[in-house]
């Protein structure tokens, strides 16, 4: 298991639910924790491991009911607005502006199947945001600033001239 980097197409495509958690849920989780570690991140989504399914990792201190797996998340209720820099593992090297809301409340299931509901605000809320937007194959760039996006254009197309397309579905 790798993070794929953009612009690979599994990154844009919509996730599905996880209908079930089974034992290659169990073992496709260890392995992305074993990555956003490795990597020192914030947060992984599903898709960015090349798993189309409605599953990310957050792991940042905070009132996240001590949980760092989401499964089938939904965001109910989004409170201010904040503009700040973010990265995103499938992006190295680049940052950018994003307006997120402040607060959240949502819902999720656990890897334990147990239905939950968050309140989150600061880096949590945002991290809960850029995830969600990863499960519906938007990527941050899509919501950077105007200046933000310029600024990294180059970087971008970098990134588009030297991808080769070997990722092996997962
Ligand atoms: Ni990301």
């Amino acid at each position: 298991m790798n993070i794929v980097n953009y612009p690979d197409p599994v990154l844009r495509q919509r996730a599905k639910p996880l209908t079930e958690i089974n034992k290659e849920v169990y073992l496709k989780v260890e392995e992305m924790m074993e990555l956003i570690y490795q990597a020192q991140g914030i947060g992984l989504a599903a898709p960015q491991v090349g798993w189309s399914v409605r599953l990310f990792i957050i792991d940042v201190d905070g009132d996240l009911h001590g949980e760092k797996v989401f499964i089938n998340p939904v965001i109910t209720e989004e409170v201010g607005e904040l503009n700040k820099e973010e990265g995103c593992l499938s992006f190295p090297g680049i940052m950018g502006k994003v307006v997120r809301a402040q607060r959240i409340k949502a819902q999720a299931y656990t890897l334990k199947g147990q239905k939950i509901e968050i309140e989150a605000e600061g880096l949590a809320a945002r991290a809960w945001q850029h995830e969600i937007d990863h499960l519906n194959g938007c990527l941050f760039i899509d919501k950077m600033s105007p200046a933000s996006r310029l600024a990294i254009s180059h970087q971008l197309k970098e990134f588009e001239r030297s991808y080769k397309g070997t990722r092996i579905p997962v």
